[in-house]
């Protein structure tokens, strides 16, 4: 059931209720007034009609009572009998009941009342043998006759009837009244607004965030619709900033997969060459004596052929990441393979390398080879960035997450121009870096499922944390 609806039945039923029962006290009152006019009149008529009886009887016209008690019937009385105390009607303005017996109490004035209405319709009065009677009736009869008076039943209906119908009528008419002007000051300022909101939102819901609300209604709508109206703005800008952001991801990952094929090709296309130069070279190495100086010059040559080889390397790792071969294993191994490769070149700058002595942790999944060369890179940024010496710290535990191992130096920090961009392919503060090292990282730690956190001091140095979450990639795969 609609809320118009329920409200309208809600009101009409109050407005039924209130009015129904004012109406109904007021048809009681009207009634009761009925019931005394009833009484007062057919007392007033019974005091008159025995006044003009006793005068006719003093004036010893008394066989002509059954004229007058005739002669005074009127619309309203339509009744009218003298009855002796022993019951037998002795004149009554229906000639035919004369001489026919009715129950009555000789010594009381007593009202009775209409079964279907509940009013006063009919007065007995006992007419006593006063002294002006006397005369004529002696001193012994208490009671001489008894004086019955009856009102038309049809003229009390027609009022009753009438009385109802007022009423029913300023019954009908009050509750039209109130109801009415209510109903359309409620559907133009509650529901209208109300509809408009609903219909508004509907269409909000199924994601249309350009729809407005109407700015009407009493003052609590107004701030409701324009709060709404500006909510459903936002919406829609961050919509379409979501939108832009997601196509330019796309077009950006569109790019980096092309850019990383052709890097593959490239870099597959180099190292064949490379390693043909290499040997070559160093056949001539050969023909070369040994105290020569242009063995330096050839060692120097296969240096940096080494090194590009290593960048190449770099280049189609990040180009093509090989599918990660998932292992349950604990980490500390993994750090410590790690160190032993750098452990030579450590020494030699006289860095010194700080580790407690290794509980192992609760088993992660990862591949061990790929991520021994996350955390060998990070410390080979840790010792490129202490060339003078200093302490290379490596922390690793566990929460209820997972494994987090932090690798902290005491070098030179990252400079703030530089922090932005270092997990960016190809970004390098280095003369022989080729930027790739924490780039390649980043993506190795991600496809675990973890991250990789930065504290930077800069002029202090920086820690490196490494997250790896338990259950790696198990959701990524469901
Ligand atoms: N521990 C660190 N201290 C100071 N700067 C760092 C540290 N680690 C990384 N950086 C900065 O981040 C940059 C990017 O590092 P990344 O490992 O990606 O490339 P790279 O070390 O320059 O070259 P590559 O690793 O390919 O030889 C570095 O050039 C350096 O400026
Ligand atoms: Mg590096």
């Amino acid at each position: 059931m609609g809320l118009q609806l329920r409200h309208s039945l809600v009101l009409a039923g109050v407005l039924l209720a209130v009015l129904g029962a004012v109406h109904y006290r007021q048809y009681l009152v009207l009634k009761e007034d009925q019931a005394r006019e009833n009484a007062g009149r057919l007392k007033f008529t019974a005091e008159i009609v025995k006044n003009g009886l006793i005068s006719l009887m003093l004036e010893g016209k008394g066989g002509e009572s059954g004229g007058y008690i005739a002669s005074q019937l009127t619309d309203e009385v339509s009744a009218m009998r003298l009855i002796g105390p022993d019951g037998i009607i002795r004149a009554s303005a229906n000639p035919s009941e004369i001489n026919s017996i009715i129950k009555v109490s000789p010594d009381e004035t007593r009202f009775y009342y209409s079964r279907r209405t509940g009013l006063p319709v009919s007065l007995f009065t006992p007419l006593y043998n006063g002294k002006p009677c006397q005369r004529c009736h002696g001193r012994e009869d208490g009671t001489l006759s008894v004086l019955n008076i009856g009102l038309s039943g049809r003229e009390n209906l027609n009022r009753l009837s009438a009385l109802r119908t007022n009423l029913a009528v300023s019954f009908f008419a009050s509750f039209l009244l109130l109801f009415v002007p209510f109903w359309m000051f409620y559907r133009r300022f509650v529901m209208r607004p109300l509809l408009s909101l609903s219909k508004a939102a509907g269409r909000a819901s199924s994601g249309d965030f350009s729809v407005r609300f109407r700015d009407e209604g009493p003052g609590e709508f107004r701030t409701l619709s324009g709060g709404l109206n500006r909510a459903f703005s936002r919406f829609e800008e961050i919509r379409r900033d979501l939108e832009t952001c997601h196509l330019d991801t796309v077009k950006k990952m569109e790019k980096m997969a092309s850019l990383g094929e052709l890097a593959a090709a490239v870099a597959h296309e180099i190292k064949n060459p490379l390693a043909g130069i290499s040997g070559a070279i160093q056949v001539f190495a050969e023909d070369i004596p040994p105290n020569d100086t242009r063995r330096e010059i050839i060692k120097e040559i296969l240096r940096e052929i080494d090194r590009l080889d290593q960048s190449i390397r770099n280049l189609l790792t990040f180009a093509r990441p090989a599918a990660l071969r998932l292992v349950k294993t604990d980490i500390i191994p993994v750090l410590e393979r790690a160190l032993r490769l750098i452990s030579k070149q450590a020494e030699v700058q006289g860095v010194e390398i700080r580790m407690p002595a290794a509980n192992s942790l609760v088993p992660v999944e990862v591949d061990p080879e790929q991520m021994q060369q996350v955390f060998l890179n990070i410390m080979l940024n840790a010792l490129h960035s202490m060339p003078g010496g200093g302490i290379l710290s490596i922390d690793a535990n566990a929460d209820d997450y997972g494994v987090r191992v932090s690798l902290t130096d005491t070098g030179m920090g990252i400079s703030p121009d530089a922090y932005d961009n270092i997990f960016k392919p190809f970004f390098t503060t280095k003369h022989s870096g080729t930027g790739l090292g924490l780039a390649i990282s980043k993506g190795i730690v991600e496809r675990h499922g973890g991250s990789i956190e930065v504290d930077n001091r800069p002029g202090l140095g920086c820690t490196f944390r490494v997250i790896i979450p338990y259950q790696s990639l198990l959701n990524e795969h469901g």
